[in-house]
């Protein structure tokens, strides 16, 4: 009996009794739904995730969604491509906290021209907003589950270069020789990228602020000291000549979506950290060894470096562009940065509560372009678990299990709890099988399939395999993925969803449809151009066995597939979107712990024809819901006349229970999600509107494609946006 076969569930509602009792106990019981007085998290019944995991005190406990609202309480945001945000009848949407914006009292005003002062960047808002968490403050500047005062802490992923300095990047030369000329725009760039820390707060009308001189503001950015945490920190493998014990390193970068604690800390996380240095293959590669390259060549890392950082000159005494530069050129590791691109990669650390505290990257965790880092439902004595993806084309998705049992007198140790339970653990990767059962293979050295003999790469220790995960990953088989992007965990049934947000034939060829990933097609544009692959994307989904995070196997299926509106319901519109709430290429995802809500954001290219990118709310079902429908053959063609049939496992057609909420600007992304714990505020940050913007049209704001938000001739600029609901309701229920 397949586990996807009806009869297989223990009733018709598809619930798992054990975790649907204990969320039932507590919910009947107020004084255990959130947390107790004195910042200790409520014991054995203590059950949540991402924000809600924060303590609270009892008179304040956040509101908690009790259980699935039956429908959505909007009416459907059109698909548009102008150069605005929309949101539904009867809601606000309200900018906040836009790139460059003052976060220290003697900071001026941003003049938005490029002529902004590089050192000033270090208390401005960096570019590119991405991920975004809302933490709760109390007059004592403790975490409280205010929906008043808070800290916004936020992923400032990338830079629009174009609009950054005057003029855009100053470069001179060609090919390996192409170089930054201007020192000052290369720190601009370095301030720019990182973390914001920032304090917010309502007033008696209801209006959101940002306080420019508050003492929690802070960035972390590329210049930042960070300390090397877990089994990777101080070994062979890191040192540098910053470090030359390999404990620390020199900032973090392209940090995109992020996690949570139960101790109230973020967690940042680094994504595409590989494009960021120099590395010239024909040059470095001999001095390299056999291990070195092959690292190198599965991680990406060899080119001139994206935003060519290491070129300029002259340096300084502490190397300041140098850094990036990851050949061997000194006499021994201690003496250049051939091991730099070991020291990224990782989730990092922040304590938002404490502006001095070192950021700290957790190495338990694995180094790959991880999106972000998703916390399972916790409970007292159980380990902790975090679900992670890495965003790559065929990359796989991981989750790392304490070794720690959790214990609930942690929950205020701040940053010092962070070493307990990330810095011992093990890490998994996710086999998704063909008959919808899942396995999660451990990544350990000295096992049957990662050792010193192992294939390709000759593994000498744990630090090895987790600086090298996907070359571990590769070893035990775990399955590739249309690039996993975000996770989100539903705080009402502990199952787990994860974005996979497109892939090309380029990448991924007819013959490696598989269950999981099943879909290879042609998405035409409106003008006749193919897109062939999985150019739409979709959400899987798993329950792990028992319920237990930290168990060894679970059961998927798909919860939707992007399709457009109209495109072939047997094989490409699988979830039966409609005009109301067809979409691609779903990046963010979130649940909201107060109304139990999923929100789906996208970051596509495919479907920009018709639609900017947007967020959609929706009332997800549970994993086999979908019934004696969920097993479907699809029939998958590539562009060489090539025909395959997969079989895969949909979850229930969504209907209304999915509806588009919000359209964002002209090559905006929508990413980042977040609430006060009321639900009543919303928090959404767009990214890089007018993105595609030609360094040759700087002078001419007319041919730009974006202005927002300022409108008129304003260079285009990413942005937190606030949403409210006029009568001051819930968000989207
Ligand atoms: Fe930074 Fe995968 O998005
Ligand atoms: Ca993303
Ligand atoms: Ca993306
Ligand atoms: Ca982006």
């Amino acid at each position: 009996m397949g586990i996807h076969d009806p009869q297989a569930r223990p009733d018709a509602g598809g619930r798992t009794p054990a975790i649907d009792e204990v969320v039932a106990e507590r919910l009947a019981n107020p004084a255990r739904r959130g947390v107790l007085a004195g910042g200790a998290v409520a014991g054995a019944l203590a059950l949540f995730s991402g924000a809600a995991a924060r303590p609270a005190m009892a008179a304040e406990a956040p509101q908690r969604a009790r259980r699935r609202p039956a429908r959505l309480g909007f009416k459907p945001v059109a698909r548009h491509r102008s150069d605005v945000l929309s949101v539904p009848e009867g809601y606000t949407a309200s900018v906040l906290f836009r790139l460059g914006d003052p976060m220290a009292a003697n900071v001026p005003a941003y003049r938005n021209d490029g002529t902004d002062p590089a050192a000033t960047f270090a208390h401005r808002a960096g570019d590119h907003h991405d991920a975004i968490e809302y933490f709760g403050i109390g007059a004592d500047g403790r975490p409280v589950p205010s929906s008043e005062r808070g800290l916004l802490v936020m992923n400032h992923e990338a830079i629009t270069a174009v609009f950054l300095h005057p003029n855009g990047p100053s470069v001179a030369g060609t090919g390996n020789a192409r170089m930054r000329t201007s020192a000052e725009e290369v720190l601009r760039e370095y301030y720019v990228h990182g973390v914001a820390v920032v304090e917010v707060e309502r007033d008696a009308a209801g209006r959101w602020s940002y306080r420019q001189d508050s003492r929690f503001n802070r960035r972390v950015h590329t210049l930042t000291d960070a300390a090397l945490s877990g089994p990777a920190a101080g070994t062979p493998y890191m040192v540098t000549r910053y470090s030359p014990n390999g404990t620390r390193t020199r900032g973090t970068v392209n940090n995109c979506a992020h996690g949570c604690t139960p101790w109230n800390t973020y967690l940042t996380c680094e994504e595409n950290f590989a494009n960021y240095f120099r590395r010239i293959t024909a040059d470095d590669d001999p001095k390299r060894t056999a291990n070195e390259r092959a690292s190198f060549r599965r991680y990406g890392i060899g080119g001139i470096g994206r935003e060519l950082w290491a070129t300029v000159t002259p340096d300084t005494p502490d190397d300041l562009y140098g850094r990036w530069n990851a050949e061997v050129r000194g006499a021994s590791a201690a003496e250049d940065y051939r091991n730099v691109p070991n020291t990224y990669g990782w989730v990092v650390e922040i304590d938002p509560f404490d502006p001095n505290a070192v950021p700290r990257k957790r190495t338990g965790l694995g180094r790959f372009a991880h999106e972000g880092c998703w916390l399972a439902p916790v409970r007292a004595g159980r380990p902790l678990v975090w679900y992670s993806g890495d965003d790559s084309r065929g990359e796989y998705i991981y989750k790392y299990v304490s070794d720690a049992p959790w214990d609930p007198a942690d929950a205020s140790r701040g940053i010092a709890a962070g070493d307990k339970y990330l810095d011992a653990g093990r890490l998994y990767a996710a086999r998704f099988n063909a008959d919808g059962t899942g396995e999660w293979l451990e990544l350990r050295h000295g096992s049957a399939a990662i050792n010193a003999a192992s294939k390709g790469y000759a593994f000498a220790d744990q630090a090895d395999v987790l600086i090298n995960v996907r070359l571990a990953a590769d070893a035990v088989g775990a399955t590739r993925m249309d690039r996993p992007e975000w996770g989100a965990v539903d705080p009402l049934t502990g199952e787990v969803y994860m974005t996979l947000t497109n892939n090309s034939e380029a990448m991924r060829p007819l013959s490696a449809v598989d269950a999981a990933n099943p879909r290879h097609y042609n998405d035409a544009r409106t003008n006749g151009s193919a897109q062939r692959g999985n150019p739409n994307g979709h959400i899987i989904r798993w329950q792990e066995a028992r319920n237990d995070p930290a168990a060894a196997a679970f059961r998927w299926d798909i919860y939707l597939f992007g399709a457009r509106a109209g495109s072939n319901p047997e094989n490409v519109n699988l979830s039966g979107l409609t005009a109301d709430n067809d979409f691609s290429s779903p990046d963010g995802l979130w649940f909201s712990p107060a109304t139990s809500l999923c929100w789906i954001q996208t970051d596509d290219g495919a479907y920009t024809d018709v639609t900017n990118c947007m967020m959609l709310a929706a009332i997800p079902g549970r994993v086999g819901d979908g019934g004696e429908q969920a097993r479907r053959t699809v029939v998958s063609t590539d562009s060489k006349g090539g025909v395959r049939e997969v079989q895969t496992f949909v979850g229930a057609a969504p209907g209304d229970r999915l509806r588009r909420f919000l359209v964002g600007p002209v090559q905006c992304e929508i990413t980042g999600v977040t609430e006060t714990p009321d639900g009543r505020t919303m928090f959404v940050n767009i990214q890089h509107p007018g993105e595609d913007t030609r360094i040759a049209d700087i002078g001419n704001p007319a041919a730009w494609p974006s202005h927002w938000p300022e409108g008129g001739s304003a260079r285009p600029r990413s942005a937190t946006v606030v949403i409210t609901r006029n009568d001051g309701g819930q968000i989207g229920i």
